[in-house]
């Protein structure tokens, strides 16, 4: 299997692959690759919702597409509820996916869950011509990037992950709106972790709206974050993925965040999406 580092701190392209016809052996290089570069493009496939499914399959049981506050009822009535549909088509008057035409802030996916997935694969179907292209922040380097000051401020925190919102900053089916961080439904994650399978130190920020430091004032939290935020997602720890219809790219919440720019909505953009469910909680690193 071949391998093409980006000109980034994270990423790399798997060379001609049909990855529905990859062995254990493979997978197994690809898996390594996964791990060491944070981000995989795989160009030129051709995948069923199925074939998408099996294969992310392969890297651990599969995690639920966010759908909001549902009761398990309501689940269980989602069809093919592992394949999300990212798109802003819209069909007899409803969108057939979630996030629109519009630019999704910087998030990590599903942080507000206590096992937020490790995998999210998202793979293109329909690109438009402008726009819609997709950008990942190394938050290793972000984490080596922070002033001094920071880095030591960032021992021992804990961040809450707001659970209400969608990264285009939608309120989630099921929520009640507010307009405090304090307020915000979520969970709790170290903003320093240590990455379970690599032991390599990462930032854990999820998203800047409705992130709130724990033990502390609105205020204090707000300019701390802020503070935190002014180093993140600069352009040399980021990659970005301009899109071709049969792309698939693989990334690794646990070290990098990842925004898409805004699209014309006169153009179609139509992307399946799974992610793989985490076996741990992010794990607060010791020592920045
Ligand atoms: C996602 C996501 C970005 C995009 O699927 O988690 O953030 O490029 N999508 O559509
Ligand atoms: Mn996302």
């Amino acid at each position: 299997m071949l391998f093409q580092p980006f000109d980034a701190p994270i990423g790399a392209d798997v060379l001609d692959t049909r990855l529905e016809e990859i062995s254990e052996t493979e997978f197994n290089q690809l898996y390594e690759a996964w791990l060491r570069w944070g981000v995989l493009r795989v160009r030129d496939q051709q995948l069923s919702d199925e074939s998408l499914k099996t294969f992310s399959a392969r890297f651990g049981e599969l995690e639920y597409a966010p759908h909001g506050k549902v009761t398990s009822e309501e689940l269980a009535k989602i069809p093919n509820p592992f394949v999300a549909t990212i798109s802003n088509i819209v069909e007899n008057g409803k969108p057939i996916g979630g996030l629109s035409n519009l630019e999704t802030s910087w998030h990590t996916d599903m942080s507000y869950i206590e096992q937020p997935p490790t995998a999210s694969l998202l793979y293109a179907v329909e690109v438009p011509d402008h726009g819609g292209e997709t950008s990942f922040c190394c938050m290793r380097t972000a984490l080596a990037d922070l002033p001094e000051n920071l880095r030591i401020q960032c021992v021992n925190l804990q961040i809450k992950h707001d659970a209400a919102h969608d990264s285009i900053g939608k309120l989630r089916r099921g929520h009640e709106p507010f307009n405090s961080a304090e307020k915000a439904p979520g969970v709790y994650h170290p903003a320093l972790t240590v990455h379970p399978e690599t032991q390599e130190p990462a930032l854990f920020l999820g998203r800047r709206q409705f992130a709130y430091v724990d033990g502390r004032t609105v205020a204090e939290s707000e300019a701390l974050l802020d503070a935190i935020w002014t180093h993140v997602a600069q352009a040399h720890q980021c990659w970005t993925q301009r899109w071709k219809n049969g792309d698939l790219v693989i990334w690794d919440n646990r070290v990098v965040m990842h925004r898409r720019a805004s699209f014309p909505n006169a153009e179609r953009r139509l992307m399946r999406r799974t992610q793989v469910k985490a076996t741990t909680k992010p794990t607060a690193a010791v020592a920045p």
